[in-house]
């Protein structure tokens, strides 16, 4: 009988993007069973994961939610019981997760749904309505009007699932379609006018190494010698500010919420993560991991003196990792997962930068913007690896006091 296995993605999809596998489930399971896997299923899985970076199981429209919370264990043993988001769904208007509306499914408290649209008596929910962000909300110069009625979208913001404050991120997310808008294919700008067509909603993805690939290799010394400090309350921090076009960085300064002004925080919780983060299954593999909308100092060891450098203007600090991150920008370096209904992706959390994309509140059939889609991220206890171990890197993922 055949085991679990699995295969790349096409090269036409994957592109330069280093992205993509689909996992087939063990002859005779149609429907993920983590207890009929054997240790050399979850192997093939693990290695399927963390070389490809996104892996998807097709045909899941029934899973049991509780399900995900197990799955995402056999990535990270470390991985609690805890959404990283924290145990609740939030509420907190100044946290950017109300803006979602995310709810969470209450017999799967690890599972979050997000989506657009209202449903009711949904997973014991009475009422669910979560909206789909828009692009209005996000960037500084928001799509024209010409460039919606052509299908343009863009990615919103691209990120590491993890709030930077207080939880560790955690090693996979792992994302379940549930229902799938049923809109016409948009389209991703890229620099010197190339575009990318991509699925109503699709979930767009890069791969930190191959980020980290495309540095020079003064930038690769730079990153490799560098711990990134987050902003306290990252995301409260930028609440007001928007970001560029291609979603990567804040390009504007002056919106920030003055760190006096924060909700009450502790240099202790701040997140603080080398730049350049060491894979557990491919463990020669630099990945350059960092979230260019919520760093606020970078502190650089010079290997040869042992003295550090610090960066703390948050403007110059944006600027510095923007100018790294852009390269990857290039539609053949982008995986846009399309979505189907069943499906089951997981991702390498701590090796892809992803985002949302899609444009969905401009058509009028409320039906066929309908989407729902499970989320669950579990924080983890082990903080990011570094890629090159030195003196003073941090070990405990946040800042040391
Ligand atoms: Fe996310």
């Amino acid at each position: 009988m055949a085991g679990l296995n699995f295969e790349l993605l096409r090269p036409e999809i994957r592109q330069d993007s280093a992205i993509g596998a689909e996992i087939h489930l063990p002859e005779g399971m149609s429907m993920l069973d983590l207890d009929r896997l054997t240790e050399t299923d979850k192997e093939s899985l693990r290695q399927a994961l963390f070389e490809n970076q996104v892996v998807v199981i097709k045909n899941q429209k029934g899973i049991d939610p509780t399900v995900l919370p197990q799955l995402a264990r056999v990535f990270d043993s470390t991985a609690s019981n805890i959404h990283s988001a924290g145990e609740k769904a939030v509420s907190d208007p100044k946290n950017i997760l109300s803006a979602y509306k995310a709810g969470r499914i209450p017999r799967a408290p690890q599972v979050g749904i997000i989506g657009s649209g209202k449903f009711q008596d949904y997973e014991g929910l009475d009422e669910l309505e979560v909206i789909h962000l828009d692009h209005t909300m996000f960037h500084e110069t928001p799509l024209g009007p010409e460039e919606l009625s052509q299908g343009y979208t863009r990615p919103y913001r691209w990120h590491m699932d993890t709030p930077f404050y207080e939880r560790l991120p955690g090693e996979v997310t792992i994302l379940h379609s549930v229902r799938v808008p049923n809109l016409p294919d948009q389209k991703l700008q890229f620099p010197e006018g190339k575009h990318k067509e991509v699925a109503a909603g699709a979930t767009a993805f890069f791969s930190g190494a191959r980020a980290f690939s495309l540095l020079t290799p003064e930038e690769r010394e730079f990153a490799l010698n560098t711990t990134v400090t987050y902003a306290p309350q990252a995301y409260e921090f930028i609440r007001h500010c928007k970001g560029s076009d291609d979603g990567l960085t804040v390009p504007c300064w002056g919106r920030e919420v003055p760190v006096d002004r924060l909700s009450a925080w502790t240099w202790e919780n701040v997140a603080e993560h080398p730049m350049v983060w060491r894979s557990p299954m491919n463990p020669d593999r630099p990945f350059l991991q960092v979230h260019g909308c919520c760093v606020f100092k970078l502190t650089t060891r010079d290997p040869q003196t042992g003295s550090t450098t610090v960066i703390d203007d948050v403007e110059e600090v944006r600027k510095i990792v923007y100018n790294m991150q852009k390269k990857i920008y290039a539609p053949e370096n982008i995986y846009a997962h399309r979505w189907e209904e069943g499906d089951v992706v997981i991702f390498h959390n701590r090796g892809v930068m992803h985002s949302i994309t899609g444009q969905l509140s401009q058509y009028r059939e409320d039906e066929d913007k309908k989407r729902i889609l499970w989320q669950c991220t579990m924080t983890s206890k082990t903080p990011p690896q570094p890629f090159r171990e030195y003196p003073g890197v941090n070990g405990s993922g946040f800042v040391k006091v």
